[in-house]
């Protein structure tokens, strides 16, 4: 069943949208901001409040990349595939991403911190080599970027561990 925040937002958003097959993609959007991924029991509760079949909102889910149908990392990261970055140096990057996190793609790291996804073109083929970062883009991309970025990412992590813990901070807050 949805939560009541899930079920309030999913009907703020129903106004931007002609019916519920429009709505459905953020619905299932929502579902997963809560819940980090869309389980079937997700795409059960979704199809059952906008009175749609599973089986459609399951095609929909497995067509649209962004809808996680598996338990995804504290941060995805989606590495375009597409030829710009081809040409510009993908390969040497999945390689680097590869060595740096120790997982492939479709894989997350052990500490559950990234989880690695090849995509379709991000749309910024003039800055090609590009990834995205849960919603931020990165672009003209090289290892040493590559590195510093999820450097940034991992001191987040381990701030938030710490504050969890109710340790103190280390000072350092420059967030991703
Ligand atoms: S091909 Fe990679 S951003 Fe377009």
């Amino acid at each position: 069943m949805l939560s009541e925040q899930e079920r309030h937002e999913i009907e703020a958003q129903s106004h931007h949208y002609p019916n519920n097959r429009a709505l459905c993609i953020e619905a299932l959007k929502i579902v997963q901001a809560h819940r980090g991924w869309v389980s079937d029991e997700g795409i059960a509760d979704v199809a059952e409040a906008l009175q749609m079949a599973a089986a459609e909102l399951e095609g929909v889910a497995t067509f649209y990349n962004m809808i996680f149908r598996k338990p995804v990392g504290g941060h995805v990261i989606l590495l375009c595939d597409s030829v710009s970055c081809w040409i510009m140096g993908y390969d040497r990057l999945r390689e680097h991403l590869h060595a740096r996190l120790g997982i492939g793609l479709g894989e997350t790291t052990a500490d559950g911190c990234f989880t690695l996804l090849p995509n379709v073109c991000l749309g910024a083929c003039d800055h090609a080599p590009a990834m995205m970062i849960d919603s931020t883009h990165y672009q003209d991309l090289d290892p040493a970027g590559i590195d510093e970025i999820l450097t940034k990412y991992q001191m987040k992590e381990a701030r938030e561990e710490k504050k969890e813990k109710g340790e103190p901070p280390d000072g350092n807050s420059a967030d991703p």
